[in-house]
């Protein structure tokens, strides 16, 4: 595959004048089965960076510089990225500092795990065997360390321990399917939103544990207000859209609407004399009905069932799901009465849809009627059974 390392630089003449033969005497001629080449994405520094770059430009003819104005580090990996794949044909485009902080020997190692079929290799600090610099000052250790657990928290995924990193092998399919949503993030921020969307779009990240070094030439261009202000941001209207879009809180409407139904049909039947367990029912079945179209129509969408055959074949099963429910809500009323007294009735029903109702249907919908969730061991019982 085509390979590209993208180094952002701005007032980096000193590292790229090291990093450049490092890469290309020592890294590359170790990696045989990959084209490996180099592109700079330097924004015009005023410290000659550029023409550093096309004195190497002259020496190896693997070497490429994307120069543009200065609008910060995302905006220069977001550029850098589309000429690597439009000038470069680039399959992989491979970020990386250029000031040593990431260690150009790991190259290898993100390769082989995109080999192995994951869609992203991303750096960590944070697991593993990797590390921050031992030379940092506590407000810095701490500073990183805590920025990352409040990423993970307040995205709420954990597998992922560095989410702020740049040392990074993309596929260029991840990036083609992102690129467009990318272009607002100028800054540091790019880092974790990238990630985070690809995460959310499904594509398959694997960690590589490296130990960071500070840099020992020129000077980081971070602004750490700035660029914890931003982030937060992020994060923040992030997870809030996505509890808002979420399909639990639209699964969790449609059943109170549902219960709605139940309650309204019963009392109207009721009042025009039919017996209080087939106005039940009969409200039920209502709720059921309710409940089926409005999660396949809205709340689970994307895995809707449209085929009319196939959605009649479901309804059935649906039904079975909501027998379900009803045989847990009448074994919490019977058990709960017996011991609270009949009075504790609509406690108990509560409890009983809090507690058992919801996490087995949202559990059965996800598994069985929509399919969302591939449950592992499911997915090997299939597979054995052919
Ligand atoms: N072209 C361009 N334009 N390059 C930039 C810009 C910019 O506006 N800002 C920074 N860079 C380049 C630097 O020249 C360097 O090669 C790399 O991006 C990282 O920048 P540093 O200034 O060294 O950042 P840092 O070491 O403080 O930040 C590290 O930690 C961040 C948070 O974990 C880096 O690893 C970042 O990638 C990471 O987001
Ligand atoms: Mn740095």
């Amino acid at each position: 595959m085509k390979v590209v390392i993208i180094l952002p630089t701005y007032n980096e003449k000193d590292n790229i004048e090291r990093l450049i033969p490092i890469l290309e005497q020592d890294i590359f001629p170790k990696i045989k089965n990959h084209d490996m080449s180099i592109l700079v994405a330097d924004d015009n520094s005023p410290d000659g960076t550029g023409t550093v770059v096309k004195r190497f430009m002259k020496k190896w003819d693997n070497i490429a510089l994307s120069s543009g104005e200065k609008q910060g580090l995302g905006a220069a990996l977001v550029r850098g990225m589309t000429y690597a794949m439009k000038n470069l044909n680039a399959d992989i485009l491979f970020g990386m500092d250029a000031d040593f902080f990431h260690d150009p020997k790991k190259i290898p190692i993100f390769l082989e795990k995109i080999e192995q079929g994951h869609d992203m290799a991303i750096g960590t600090r944070y697991s593993n065997g990797g590390s921050i610099p031992a030379n940092w000052g506590l407000h810095r250790k701490v500073f990183s360390i805590v920025g990352n657990l409040l990423v993970r928290t307040i995205l709420m995924r954990f597998r992922i321990h560095d989410w702020t990193g740049g040392f990074r092998a993309i596929k260029k399919e991840v990036f083609l399917k992102e690129r467009n949503e990318m272009i607002s993030f100028k800054g540091y921020t790019f880092q974790v939103a990238f990630l985070h969307k690809a995460v959310r779009d499904g594509f398959r990240v694997a960690e590589v544990p490296f130990a960071a070094h500070d840099r020992t030439l020129g000077r980081s261009k971070i602004a750490p207000l700035e660029y914890i202000t931003n982030l937060l941001k992020y994060v923040i209207t992030a997870r809030f859209h996505e509890v808002l879009h979420s399909s639990f809180l639209k699964y969790a409407i449609t059943g109170l609407v549902g219960y709605a139904i139940n309650a309204i049909t019963l009392e109207v039947l009721f009042k025009n004399g039919m017996h209080p367990s087939a106005a039940g029912a009969i409200g039920g079945e209502l709720a059921i009905i309710w409940n089926f179209s409005m999660n396949n129509f809205w709340s689970f969408k994307k895995h809707r069932i449209t085929k009319p055959l196939k959605f009649l074949l479901k309804f059935p099963q649906f039904n079975l799901v909501a027998l379900g429910s009803l045989v847990m809500i009448s074994a919490v009323l019977g058990i709960g009465t017996h011991y609270y007294g009949e009075s504790s009735r609509q406690i108990l029903l509560i409890f009983a849809i809090i507690f058992f109702v919801i996490p087995y249907s949202y559990t059965m919908y996800n598994v069985f009627i929509w399919k969302r969730w591939r449950v592992s061991f499911l997915a090997k019982l299939q597979e054995k059974v052919g």
